[in-house]
């Protein structure tokens, strides 16, 4: 894989009531949005070839001194970001995105219980997600990503975050393809990009993205994450 193209994607799991019914009418968080509906158009027209791709499930966490994280929704966000580094790390990245892109579209549509069935859609895979979470080593590698955001300059605002070779793409992230053609330095462009409307017109600001900024306080809950109870490791 060519690298021109680094593109670094902060995100997270925006859970934003704890006692919501499994159904419930929140809107779709733009996060949840842009790993389900804009992401996966770079694996289907073959950009993903050009791009560096680094997902970072950590969202707007905090690391204590102690090592311990607090995610900004709870203990269900961090028990997601953990199985989806968990993924990152034991999969191939096709393979990983298709399993986040699953859980995150569940959790988009208000169901998070049912997300556990992303774990076996491919054989084996639903075995080494639940020891990687069980026996710590996920919340371990969750450690890298604490830094990873830690070292954004500039910092982050808000998640999704996407930067494609370090510069921010703020609210324009809708044209993240135009950013990683426009970056792209080698000979011969790809097809995908010779296919995209030439310029990049930055996107009207949009008042009402639902971004999740990092000063946010949410309702969060101290018990064990639900997740847990879910899904059937
Ligand atoms: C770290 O500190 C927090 C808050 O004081 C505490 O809840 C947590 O259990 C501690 N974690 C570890 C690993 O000691
Ligand atoms: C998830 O919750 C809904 C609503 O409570 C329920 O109808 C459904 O059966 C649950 N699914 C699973 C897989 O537990
Ligand atoms: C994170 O950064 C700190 C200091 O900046 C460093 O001491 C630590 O080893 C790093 N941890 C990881 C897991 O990269
Ligand atoms: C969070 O930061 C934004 C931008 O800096 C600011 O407009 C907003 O008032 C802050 N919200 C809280 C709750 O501090």
């Amino acid at each position: 894989m060519a690298s021109s193209s680094f593109a670094l994607i902060l995100f997270s799991l925006l859970i934003f009531s704890f006692s919501a019914p499994a159904i419930s009418k929140r809107p779709s968080a733009s996060d949840e949005k842009f790993i389900v509906h804009e992401l996966p158009k770079i694996f289907d027209n073959g950009l993903i070839d050009i791009v560096d791709l680094n997902l970072v499930p950590y969202g707007n966490a905090n690391l204590l001194k102690n090592g311990s994280i607090i995610c900004q929704h709870g203990p269900d966000e961090c028990f997601f970001n953990t199985v989806e580094a968990c993924a990152i790390t034991f999969m191939s990245q096709e393979k990983s995105f298709e399993f986040i892109r699953c859980v995150q579209n569940f959790i988009a549509e208000g169901k998070m219980n049912e997300s556990s069935s992303c774990l076996y859609k491919t054989p084996g895979h639903g075995s080494v997600i639940k020891k990687c979470y069980e026996n710590g080593f996920g919340q371990k590698i969750e450690l890298p990503y604490a830094n990873v955001t830690a070292a954004l300059n500039p910092p982050h605002e808000y998640v999704p975050w996407v930067t494609v070779n370090k510069v921010p793409l703020h609210m324009d992230i809708e044209n993240f393809m135009k950013y990683i053609c426009k970056a792209y330095k080698g000979t011969s462009k790809p097809k995908a990009c010779q296919e995209l409307p030439t310029g990049i017109i930055p996107a009207e600001p949009k008042p009402n993205m639902k971004a999740c900024r990092v000063n946010e306080t949410s309702p969060t809950t101290k018990t064990r994450p639900r997740g847990i109870t879910w899904w059937k490791f």
